[in-house]
């Protein structure tokens, strides 16, 4: 359908699209006409990009961001609104809720400020609330928890206060809770427990208090009762059950939890733990978590005791950091004994600031790729063995923050200049001159701390969601940034050709911008930064003219792309009706283009 819809697009883009209202005499339906008017009405639009909202009707005269569909009813309904990074400022008006059919409302990345109106959950087709990167305040809304059809809620970066609604628990279909640096308070209530679909629950960067509900650790704990389970809402709410068997990545950092960390072995998924900069005490959980775990990070707390064996013969481990606690006794050793030395990828065992004041008798060091620090605690105090002293050191640690090719000498001639042709390192055995597409993503919250030993997997799946080649995709480079998000910037280049075909220029720019593709759990939702189209500009002129500039992808462009979000059947049939009777295609395959 993507491959379809791309190359109709392309061949019917500038010609058909006029006559789209013509053929279907539809128009938008009039309350969401006035619904965004209203909401235009509120915003304060700076750089006038909303301009074109006055000019006819917002679906067939091609609204700035706004998408729409034919139900199959009287009229055409609004289903996304895409407004990220449009500079806007000024509030979200309650009228919103009108949009009755929304799928997606996307405001990421402006300045709105004023309150999240709480009619918004009276849209109930909704599956995206993207709101993060604004000014917005006030409560989360409680009516939020009305949205069964919602699989992302992304508010993070705002200066939204109170408590988590309770109400979340029924966000049946929910996987992403996004809700970090913001000003939230209160516990994180133990209903969530119950969301069996979420992934990531990433609450930074908060103001919450109280302990990490016990009901968190879960299925061996389980107290169920019965699966009656969709009925309640607001504070009066039964423990039925608690069931968090999908979740991935649990990131509570610098949160103000207290109290002790809960069991949390029974996760069986959990891939990505950080609990770090809270005030947790007690001592730390001794049953192994999940075989899966890349990263535990409980550093920066109040933890004592000792360092419980569970730690070791985790085969994925990357990152083990209990810096900066109180923990004390001896140094498992087993940690490292038992790491596979030919495991792909460092381990960092960061225990520095602690009271560790013993190593095992007979000790081995660490193997290579394993670094273990030890600085700061009573042991380096007038050691004189040679491993101690070694361990002790306050080294840099070993994971790779960023990565830059250098480019592989090849004993290849040079390519032609007219066009930004240039060899594929992917493919380094052949000299092969090719004009490449250049992609900027972000992988928004990625399930490792070291990429390197996941490039090649993130190769393979991204390739064959792009319906590509492994060795089309060359990642020139990447670097961590704050959060921890991991910013990358990839070439794509055509196979056994040097040049891609306009069509397919049209189609891998859909996919990714689109809402289509997800990438496997472990790399997590991404966003799409640019999309850079170099030479194929003059190449394709029919790419630009029909707004494929180079201004309009790079920068303006970004999209987070859903779980699971795909065209609905709807939408298909339609472009298929259309395309045979008509030769005629749906605006929204267009315009996202
Ligand atoms: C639709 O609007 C966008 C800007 O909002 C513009 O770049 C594009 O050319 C328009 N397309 C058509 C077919 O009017
Ligand atoms: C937003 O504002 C910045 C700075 O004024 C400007 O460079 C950018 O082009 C604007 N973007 C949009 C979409 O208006
Ligand atoms: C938001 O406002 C701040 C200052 O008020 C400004 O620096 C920033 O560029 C604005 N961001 C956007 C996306 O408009
Ligand atoms: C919309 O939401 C508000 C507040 O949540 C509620 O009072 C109102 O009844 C809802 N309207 C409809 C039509 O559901
Ligand atoms: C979130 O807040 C933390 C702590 O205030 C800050 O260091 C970090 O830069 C913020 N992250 C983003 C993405 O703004
Ligand atoms: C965090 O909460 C405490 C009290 O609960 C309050 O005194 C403090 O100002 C809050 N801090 C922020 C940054 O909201
Ligand atoms: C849900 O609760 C309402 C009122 O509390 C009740 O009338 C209704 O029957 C309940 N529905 C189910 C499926 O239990
Ligand atoms: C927990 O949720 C998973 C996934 O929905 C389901 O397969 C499993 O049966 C649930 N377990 C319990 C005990 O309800
Ligand atoms: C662990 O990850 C592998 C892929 O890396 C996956 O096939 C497997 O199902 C995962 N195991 C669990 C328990 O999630
Ligand atoms: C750990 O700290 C708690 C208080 O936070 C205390 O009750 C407990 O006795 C301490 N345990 C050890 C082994 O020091
Ligand atoms: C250490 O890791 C690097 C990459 O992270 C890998 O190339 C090398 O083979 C590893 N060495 C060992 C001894 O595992
Ligand atoms: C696109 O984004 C990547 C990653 O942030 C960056 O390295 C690259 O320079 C950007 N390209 C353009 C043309 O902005």
């Amino acid at each position: 359908m993507i491959n379809f819809g791309g190359v109709l697009c392309a061949v019917t883009l500038v010609v058909l699209l006029p006559f789209l209202e013509a053929a279907d005499g539809k128009s938008t339906d009039p309350s969401e006409v006035s619904a965004l008017m209203a909401i235009k009405g509120s915003l304060v639009d700076p750089m006038n990009n909303l301009k074109n909202w006055n000019r006819g009707d917002p679906c067939t005269k091609n609204w700035t961001g706004v998408f729409c569909h034919d139900l199959g009813d009287t009229y055409l309904h609004v289903t996304e609104l895409q407004l990220f990074r449009r500079n806007l400022s000024g509030n979200l008006v309650p009228e919103v809720s009108l949009l009755s059919q929304l799928k997606i409302l996307d405001f990421m990345w402006n300045n709105l400020t004023g309150n999240i109106p709480k009619e918004i959950g009276n849209i109930t087709t909704l599956k995206l609330i993207l709101l993060n990167g604004n000014q917005l305040s006030g409560l989360l809304p409680d009516e939020i928890g009305n949205l069964q059809s919602l699989t992302r809620l992304q508010v993070d970066q705002n200066h939204l206060s109170g408590a988590i609604p309770k109400s979340f628990a029924n966000l049946r279909s929910v996987k992403h809770l996004h809700m970090n640096n913001n000003s939230l308070s209160g516990q994180i209530p133990s209903e969530l427990s119950r969301l069996n679909t979420l992934l990531h629950l990433l609450v930074d960067n908060n103001n919450l208090s109280g302990p990490l509900p016990p009901e968190l650790a879960a299925a061996k704990s389980l107290k169920i009762l019965q699966a009656d389970n969709n009925n309640f809402s607001g504070s009066s709410i039964p423990t039925l059950y608690y069931n968090m068997s999908g979740l991935f990545k649990l990131s509570l950092r610098n949160c103000s939890l207290q109290g002790a960390i809960p069991d949390l072995s029974a996760i069986p998924q959990l891939d990505y733990l950080d609990l770090s900069w809270n005030q947790l005490t007690g001592s730390i959980p001794t049953n192994k978590l999940a075989s899966n775990i890349t990263t535990i990070d409980l550093s920066h707390n109040m933890l004592n005791g000792t360092i419980p064996s569970n730690f070791s013969g985790l085969p994925y481990l990357q990152l083990l950091s209990l810096k900066n606690n109180l923990l004390d006794g001896s140094v498992p050793s087993e940690i490292w004994a038992g790491v596979n030395p030919n495991r792909n990828g460092s381990l960092v065992l960061d225990f520095q600031n602690n009271s560790l004041n013993m190593l095992p008798a007979e000790i081995s060091p660490p193997p290579p790729n394993v670094t273990v620090v030890l600085y700061g605690n009573p042991i380096c105090e007038n050691s004189s063995e040679t491993l101690i002293i070694n361990l002790c050191r306050l080294q840099s640690i070993n994971l790779e923050k960023s990565k830059q090719e250098t480019s592989t000498a090849m004993v290849c001639g040079a390519c032609p200049t007219e066009k930004n042709y240039e060899y594929n390192p992917s493919f380094s055995d052949q000299c092969f001159c090719a004009v490449p597409l250049g992609v900027g993503l972000r992988l928004k919250s990625p399930g490792v701390t070291d990429f390197h030993p996941y490039e090649n997997a993130f190769k393979i799946d991204l390739t064959s969601l792009l319906q590509l080649f492994p060795y089309q995709l060359y990642i020139e480079n990447y670097i961590w940034e704050v959060g921890p998000r991991l910013n990358m910037h990839l070439k794509l280049f055509p196979s056994n050709t040097s040049l891609f075909n306009m069509s397919e220029v049209v189609r891998l720019r859909h996919v990714l911008a689109g809402w289509e593709i997800t990438l496997l759990d472990v790399f997590g939702p991404y966003e799409l930064l640019n999309f850079t189209l170099g030479s194929y500009e003059d190449e394709y002129p029919n790419l630009a003219s029909s707004g494929l500039s180079k201004a309009a992808l790079g920068g303006i462009l970004a999209s987070t792309i859903a779980s699971a979000i795909a065209l609905s059947a709807v939408v298909t049939a339609l472009i298929m009706r259309r395309n045979s009777r008509t030769n005629r295609i749906s605006r929204r395959s267009c315009k996202s283009l």
